[in-house]
C-alpha cells in the first residue's frame, strides 16, 4: 500500500489498543481520527469517553449527540476529549472504522484542539501582554522567567497591545475559517462597536488615517447637497497641533485646512477662534481630535457647526470611552473615527472605523469610498442585495450592466481582514476595564507627581481649571469632560532647570517609553512648510488669508499659534495604557521624580 495514502481519514471512529485511561467504553477504547502524525504510519486520535466522566462545562470535552454521527453510533453518552489527544501508531488501531463523525462536529473538535494549543501558547509566551491588573499575569511571568528582571530593566512601553489567550484564540479560529476578507467577524464587530457607542452604524476600515480620509471623502460626494458638499477650494477648520492624518485628508480631498491654535493645557483646539476662522460659503466642515483622550469643547463646537450648517467630524481615534457631559465622544458630530492601532484603546493590529452617528445616507457614501468607489452596497461575498443587480442604468453604461461593477466615486480599498475583526470583538469586551485602568493609572501618576508643579504643568480635562487629590476644579460652563486617557502628558515649564528633550532622553535611557504630542505644531512640519511655499492657498492660519499664510515668516507663526508652538517645544507624555502594572507605573513615577529633583 502506498504509505502516503492514509488508511484512515479524519472524522473516522476507530477502536484502539488499550491506553492508560480509566474512561474507556465497554466496547473498548474508541477515538476519533483528527489527522496524521508526523510519521506517516501514525494517527492523531481524540479519545471518546463515556459522558458521565466529564463536566458539560468543560469546553475540551465535546459531547456527541445522535445527529453528530454519519452512521451507526456507539452506545451511551459520549464526549470527545480534545485535551487527551494521542498519537497512535497505525498498528495499534485494531478495528477498521466504527463510524464517522459529521463534518460540523469534526470542525468543533478540531477548532477546540487548535484553541487549546493557541491558548497555551499565549499563556506561555504573552504573559507580559496581559492587563496590568490581571491576577495571573505575575505567576505566568514567573513561569516563563519574564519576572526575573525589575520592571524598569525590562523597559516600560508608553503603550502596546494588551491581550490574553482570548484574542489569540479568536485570531486562530478566524484564521482556520480562512474567510480572510471582511466577512462575518467584521459584520459582528461593526454591530458590536455601533452598539457600544450608540451610533447608527460603524464601518470597519484598515486604519484611523483611512477612517479620517473616508469621513472627509464622503462629504465630497456629488450625492451630498450642493451647499453643504466639500468641493475643491472649500475650507475645513481644524487644529494646528496633533496628529497629521487628522488634517491630511482635507488636503487629499482638495480642500483647504484652516488651522486654529491649541490650548497647551487641554491640548485641544482653541474653540474661541472658530468664528474668526469661518468664511461664509467657504467653510464646510470642522474636523478635530479629542487629544490624548481629552474631549474637546463639544458644546461650543457643535453649536458653532449647527449655527453655520457645517459638518462635524470627531477624530475619536485616541478617545474611545471618553465622555462629555456623560455622553461618549464620537457620538455627537455627524461622523466620527476610531483607530485600532496597538497604542489605542482597543487594538486589532491595524484597523479603524468610521461611525455614522445619525444620518444613514452617509453610510452608503463612506462604504462606497472604502470599497473602490462602487455604487453597489453588497457585503463581501454577497450578490444582489439591492434586488436589482442588472436593472440599473447609470452613467453612460449600457442597460443591464452589473451593479457590482458600477462606480459612482473615485474610491479606495480600505478594508481590513476578518481576522482583525475577530480580535477586535474580544478587545471590545474589555473596553470598560481598559478605560478604568487608563483613568486609574493617570490618577496615580498625577497624585505622585503633584509636588513637581514647579517643573511641570500637567494636562487637564477640557473645562477643568485645576486638580486636587479630591478631584478636578471646573470652570463655570457647567460642562464636564471625563477622559479615557491615551497618555499622561506634562509640559516642561520654560523656567525648569531642564528641557523637554533632556527629560525625554533621560526616560529613553531608562527604557521608559515616552512620546511628544505627535506632530507638535503641524504647520512647522516639513510637509506643511513645503506645501505652503509651493502652493498658493495651500492652507490658512486662523483669520489670515491664504496668500498671507503662504508668505508667512516662521517667527510670525509663533504669534498666531503660540499654544501649538508651546506643545511642540515642551509637551511629553508617558503611558497610561491598561498593560501597565502598578510597579511599572511606580517605576515611571520614580524615574520622573529622580530626574526632576536632581537637576
Ligand atoms: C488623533 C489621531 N488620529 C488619527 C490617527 C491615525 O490612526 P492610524 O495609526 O490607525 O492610522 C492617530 C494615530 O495614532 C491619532 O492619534
Amino acid at each position: 500500500m502506498n504509505p502516503s495514502v492514509a488508511r484512515f481519514r479524519s472524522g473516522e471512529i476507530v477502536l484502539i489498543e488499550p491506553f492508560t485511561n480509566s474512561g474507556s467504553g465497554k466496547d473498548g477504547h474508541i477515538g476519533v481520527i483528527v489527522g496524521r502524525g508526523d510519521a506517516l504510519d501514525a494517527y492523531i486520535v481524540a479519545p471518546i469517553l463515556q459522558g458521565g466522566d466529564h463536566q458539560p462545562s468543560d469546553r475540551y470535552a465535546i459531547p456527541v449527540e445522535a445527529a453528530d454521527w454519519e452512521e451507526e453510533r456507539p452506545d451511551g453518552k459520549q464526549v470527545i476529549c480534545v485535551d487527551r489527544m494521542m498519537t497512535i501508531p497505525e498498528s495499534n488501531i485494531v478495528t477498521e472504522r466504527l463510524g464517522r463523525l459529521r463534518s460540523a462536529k469534526l470542525r468543533d473538535v478540531m477548532r477546540a484542539w487548535s484553541a487549546l494549543a493557541a491558548r497555551n501558547f499565549s499563556r506561555t509566551f504573552h504573559a507580559a501582554n496581559r492587563p496590568g491588573n490581571d491576577p495571573v499575569r505575575a505567576s505566568l511571568e514567573e513561569e516563563t522567567g519574564d519576572a526575573d528582571q525589575a520592571p524598569a530593566a525590562r523597559g516600560i512601553p508608553y503603550a502596546g497591545r494588551v491581550f490574553t489567550e482570548d484574542e489569540v484564540e479568536a485570531a486562530v479560529s478566524a484564521a482556520l475559517d480562512f474567510w480572510l476578507t471582511l466577512g462575518p467577524e467584521g459584520e459582528a464587530f461593526e454591530k458590536d462597536l455601533a452598539g457600544v457607542l450608540g451610533v447608527r452604524r460603524s464601518i470597519l476600515v484598515n486604519s484611523g488615517s483611512s477612517a479620517n480620509l473616508l469621513a472627509v471623502s464622503a462629504l465630497t460626494s456629488h450625492k451630498v447637497q450642493t451647499g453643504r458638499r466639500i468641493s475643491p477650494g472649500d475650507e475645513v477648520i481644524t487644529c494646528a497641533a496633533g496628529f497629521p492624518t487628522t488634517v491630511a485628508p482635507i488636503i487629499q480631498c482638495g480642500a483647504v485646512p484652516v488651522m486654529i491654535d491649541a490650548d497647551p493645557v487641554t491640548l485641544n483646539a482653541r474653540v474661541d477662534q472658530l468664528e474668526e476662522a469661518f468664511v461664509t460659503g467657504k467653510t464646510k466642515a470642522v474636523i478635530m481630535a479629542h487629544t490624548l483622550g481629552n474631549p474637546f469643547d463639544l458644546a461650543v463646537v457643535s453649536d458653532f457647526c449647527r449655527r453655520h450648517d457645517l459638518w462635524l467630524i470627531e477624530d475619536n481615534c485616541d478617545a474611545l470611552g471618553s465622555t462629555y457631559d456623560g455622553r461618549l465622544t464620537g457620538t455627537v458630530g455627524d461622523l466620527s473615527t476610531q483607530s485600532f492601532y496597538p497604542p489605542h484603546h482597543i487594538t486589532m493590529g491595524e484597523g479603524g472605523a468610521v461611525n455614522i452617528v445619525r444620518d444613514m445616507r452617509l453610510k452608503a457614501l463612506v462604504e462606497s469610498f472604502r470599497d473602490w468607489g462602487r455604487d453597489c452596497w453588497c457585503a463581501s461575498g454577497k450578490d444582489n442585495t439591492c434586488k436589482n443587480r442588472f436593472g440599473w442604468t447609470l452613467g453612460e453604461l449600457p442597460e443591464g450592466y452589473d451593479h457590482k461593477y458600477i462606480y459612482s466615486h473615485f474610491g479606495y480599498n480600505m478594508k481590513p481582514l476578518d481576522i482583525q475583526a475577530a480580535i477586535g470583538r474580544e478587545q471590545l469586551r474589555r473596553l470598560p476595564a481598559f478605560v478604568e485602568a487608563r483613568k486609574s493609572n493617570w490618577e496615580r501618576l498625577r497624585r505622585s507627581l503633584a509636588d513637581l508643579e514647579e517643573f511641570f504643568e500637567f494636562q487637564l480635562p477640557t473645562h477643568a481649571t485645576g486638580w486636587a487629590p479630591t478631584g478636578f476644579a471646573w470652570d463655570g460652563s457647567g460642562h464636564r469632560a471625563d477622559a479615557s486617557w491615551f497618555g499622561f502628558l506634562l509640559l516642561v515649564r520654560p523656567d525648569a532647570p531642564f528641557t523637554h528633550s533632556e527629560i525625554a532622553r533621560h526616560l529613553d535611557a531608562r527604557k521608559i517609553g515616552n512620546r511628544m504630542l505627535f506632530g507638535g505644531n503641524l504647520v512647522r512640519q516639513p510637509a506643511f512648510v513645503r506645501f505652503r511655499q509651493e502652493k498658493a492657498g495651500a492652507f490658512r492660519i486662523r483669520h489670515l488669508s491664504a496668500a498671507r499664510t503662504s508668505g508667512i515668516k516662521s517667527a510670525d507663526i509663533g504669534a498666531l499659534l503660540p499654544g501649538a508652538d508651546r506643545i511642540m517645544k515642551s509637551a511629553l507624555f508617558v503611558g497610561t495604557f491598561p498593560g501597565l502594572s502598578t510597579p511599572q507605573v511606580d517605576s515611571i513615577i520614580d524615574c520622573i521624580r529622580d530626574f526632576a529633583l536632581t537637576r
